[in-house]
């Protein structure tokens, strides 16, 4: 739109539709243009001159955009012009020498948008998502003292949603890079305090009390709405609260210096333990998109490994959850490792509980071990989920004493019974756990329906009245499975502001199927139900005997098991899972795989490459599928528990820079869109332009294959729809040189309209985290361990110091409010 001559719109008079409730416009307007004639033809000199000025001032000024290059825009009455959507469209009326005693702003046509200052002589609107190029009209009107008014239309014509910034180049700065035009603050870091009393954060290894400090490796995050007077609002913008989980730890920046090797000390242990779980933090804009966070809001809360919680669903009572903490199997402490998550229409969380085994001391060294005192069954089952540690991560429970805190990660079995020791609280942990964010007080209920895994998230589909409710999930290792759960219940749109939230939790996520995925080589794939009765036998495997399932809760115990039986796809590392809320697909990121998971010959459909990605001056070797894919699917009649799906390949990873154009760059990356090992994967809120009509995807990435080129990133894309590409046979090609082709279902090619860079993280972080205010205005994003292989004495990263210009001090993970300088949508 930039320096564009528009043509005098003045159409006072030319009304058709009036879609505010406001006012009926047409006739009132009518009404006045008669007696605007009346006026100037007979009055005063005083009268012409106000109502002249008024009307005619705006007249032959241009249109024009701002200098930063996006795409806010300004118009002045009696002008027109042409935007895309999810711009910050400014109406300007001008009164000449008279002076009105009110003015008014008012739409009178095309699809209705909220104006903002609408009494004044500048009012403001977003463009609105549309399909196709679509005129607004508005109009501007003065009136005098004495009741006379003069008007002028405008129209401005919205066409669709672009990707409206120019992209970030990759690079290896220790800050993150956002487009030109948007603005990064830090919002809530490592270790803020979120309690009235708790001192600052001192960033050098003395701190303590994390259970009312932000935890450590901040990972997805989720923003709920609050209205003025603290209830929920879902359309709230400027007040929520920042749910995020606190993933894992960079033990070396939490201690003076660096952690003491076992038996640790209590107090380094607790404070290790208190970093992990979960957050909730009330979030307050202080106006036009100022964030800042409340540290003594009374909706603040931690949830850490110790806080107490309860177990719902089939396993809920059962031997597999009997510990000596809760000798009926109904309770357990705590959450750890949660990765990424999901959120609910009736306002919950579900915080996924991903890389849970290592923390666990079990020894599965040899003789003398715990194996001794394990049966056969036990055995498979914890090789198969490898709690295998001979310490555990961190070795808590070297802590001296008999402190349950501590003891729990000792998962041997050396009491007389299961209510005797912790043999079982690996059982407690793998699960989706759901809390209300609303209810501080509230106790997280681990929902056992959904399966035990390595759970990365739990995504709803897209909710439809009087249809089941389905949950997608990725077990992120090498070579497991995608599932998905649904609903017994049909879902109610009723439930979704009921006031007992975690009551439709358990009507919703207590009972349903769990089924794992199957990726056809045609394009199809079939949902296989992981039930009681249907699963035969996990066959013997190496030295693991044949599996029986006991019953359904033996399944849900060891859903990898029950998935193996059934003969799932073994994916590249299923990682989040997003839903297009507008053609009801889910997409799903396979972050990668090493040789050993994808082998040559090993190759599928669904993960069908195996080349080498060098790395590097050196050109090191990096086989399998070093930078992973998204799938995308559609389910069959869009139905949430249809049990067939279409698939294809949405998106290949690749290093544009030397990858094979034929076989491994398969999107047709570049230098401004190429990205490796995809993790993070978001569609924008369907509440505001950026998520409706052709959604905004967006892409974090969690890579370590294409970091000799760049820190990890962000991308926003519009794709297309499963099935937009074709049928495609590649050749892969092995260390040796040996080849082998597969056929794969490859998605639309990417280009620079339909994928771009937006952001760039600091050194050695993860992107991971991402979420909006309702309006789009405000994106919050995770940056998760900047500086992870550094250590106390010589910090990797200074970030977020570094992102004011300081470079010194530990870095800390945070969620970063990213914004439009101009106050459009963020990506638009
Ligand atoms: Fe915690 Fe799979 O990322
Ligand atoms: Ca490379
Ligand atoms: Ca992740």
């Amino acid at each position: 739109m930039r320096d564009q001559e528009l043509e005098h719109a003045y159409s006072d008079g030319d009304v058709d539709t009036n879609l505010t409730d406001n006012r009926d416009l047409g006739s009132i307007v009518d009404e006045r243009y008669s007696r605007r004639q009346t006026l100037m033809g007979g009055l005063g000199a005083s009268t012409a001159a106000f109502l002249g000025t008024s009307l005619l001032a705006a007249c032959d000024l241009d249109v024009f955009n701002d200098d930063n290059g996006l795409g806010a825009f300004f118009i002045t009455a009696g002008n027109s012009g042409t935007t895309t959507s999810g711009n910050l469209v400014t109406l300007s009326g001008t009164q000449g020498a008279g002076t009105a005693n009110s003015t008014l702003w008012t739409q009178v046509g095309g699809p209705a948008v909220q104006l903002t200052g609408a009494t004044t002589n500048t009012a403001s609107f977003i463009a609105p998502a549309v399909s196709s190029a679509t005129p607004l009209e508005f109009r501007f009107e003065a009136s005098g003292a004495n009741g006379q008014s003069s008007a002028q239309n405008t129209t401005v014509t919205v066409t669709p949603a672009v990707l409206g910034f120019a992209p970030v180049a990759k690079n290896l700065n220790d800050v993150v890079t956002v487009p030109a035009g948007y603005t990064v603050t830090v919002l809530t870091r490592l270790g803020d305090p979120i309690a009235a009393g708790v001192g600052a954060y001192a960033n050098d290894g003395s701190d303590s009390n994390f259970a009312q400090r932000i935890g450590d490796h901040g990972d997805a995050l989720y923003y709920y709405g609050l209205d003025a007077a603290g209830a929920r609002d879902d359309n709230s913008s400027t007040r929520g609260l920042m749910v995020q989980n606190f993933e894992n730890i960079s033990e070396q920046y939490l201690h003076p210096n660096g952690p003491s090797p076992a038996p640790r000390p209590e107090a380094e242990a607790l404070k290790e333990i208190e970093a992990h779980g979960v957050g909730v933090v009330e979030y307050r804009d202080g106006g036009n998109r100022q964030w800042s966070y409340v540290q003594n809001s009374a909706f603040n809360r931690r949830i850490t490994p110790n806080t107490p919680v309860v177990f719902n669903g089939p396993v809920r009572g059962t031997d597999f959850l009997r510990t000596v903490f809760s000798a009926d199997g109904t309770a357990g402490r705590g959450t750890i490792n949660n990765c990424a998550n999901g959120h609910t229409l009736w306002g919950t969380n579900l915080t996924c509980e991903e890389n849970w085994s290592g923390y666990f001391r079990r020894d599965n060294s040899g003789a003398g071990t715990d194996n001794a005192a394990r049966t056969e069954r036990e055995l498979t089952a914890l090789r198969r989920y490898g709690v295998n540690s001979t310490s555990g991560n961190n070795a808590w429970s070297s802590v001296p004493g008999a402190d349950s805190r501590f003891r729990r990660w000792d998962a041997r079995a050396t009491g007389a019974s299961a209510t005797a020791d912790y043999r079982n609280e690996p059982n407690t942990f793998g699960w989706v756990v759901e809390f209300d964010p609303y209810n501080p007080n509230s106790v997280p209920r681990k929902r056992t329906a959904l399966g035990r895994m390595g759970h990365e998230g739990a995504w709803l589909g897209r909710l439809t009245s009087g249809r089941k409710v389905a949950v997608y999930q990725g077990d992120d290792a090498r070579r497991e499975y995608f599932y998905k759960f649904v609903s017994t219940a049909a879902w109610d749109p009723a439930d979704a502001q009921a006031a007992d939230r975690l009551a439709i939790g358990d009507k919703y996520l207590d009972s349903g199927t769990l089924y794992v995925a199957k990726f056809n080589a045609d394009g199809t794939g079939t949902w296989v139900p992981l039930v009681h009765g249907q699963v035969p036998n996990r066959p013997a495997v190496g030295t693991a005997p044949e599996y029986v399932f006991a019953n359904q809760a033996d399944i849900l115990v060891n859903t990898r098991l029950a998935a193996d039986a059934v003969g799932a796809t073994p994916m590249d590392r299923p990682e989040w899972t997003s839903t297009n809320y507008v053609t009801g697909e889910i997409y799903l990121t396979l972050t990668n795989n090493n040789a050993g998971g994808r082998p040559l010959t090993g190759t599928d459909a669904a993960n069908p490459r195996h080349y080498n990605d060098p790395k590097g001056a050196s050109n090191s070797a990096q086989r399998g599928n070093p930078n992973g894919h998204i799938l995308r699917l559609r389910e069959t009649g869009d139905d949430p528990a249809a049990t067939t799906f279409a698939w294809d390949i949405y998106l290949f990873g690749a290093d544009s820079a030397t990858a094979d154009p034929a076989n491994v760059n398969l999107s047709g990356l570049t230098a401004d869109n190429d990205f490796s090992s995809p993790d993070g994967i978001w569609f924008s809120r369907p509440q505001n332009p950026a998520g409706l009509v052709n959604p905004l995807l967006w892409i974090q990435t969690d890579d370590g294959a294409l970091t000799d080129r760049t820190n990890c990133m962000m991308l926003a894309a519009l794709p297309g729809t499963t099935g937009d590409g074709g049928t495609r046979t590649i050749t892969n090609t092995d260390a040796n040189g040996a080849t082998a082709t597969q056929t794969t279902r490859v998605g639309a090619a990417a280009t620079a309209a339909t994928l771009k860079r937006f952001l760039v993280g600091p050194k050695q972080c993860e992107i991971t985290g991402v979420d909006s205010t309702p309006d789009g205005r405000t994106l919050f994003v995770g940056i998760q361990h900047p500086g992870e292989a550094g250590d106390t004495a010589s910090p990797s990263s200074n970030w977020p110091q570094s992102q004011t210009g300081t470079a010194s001090g530990r870095p800390r993970s945070a969620v970063v409010a990213i914004t439009r300088d101009d106050g459009g949508v963020v990506g638009l």
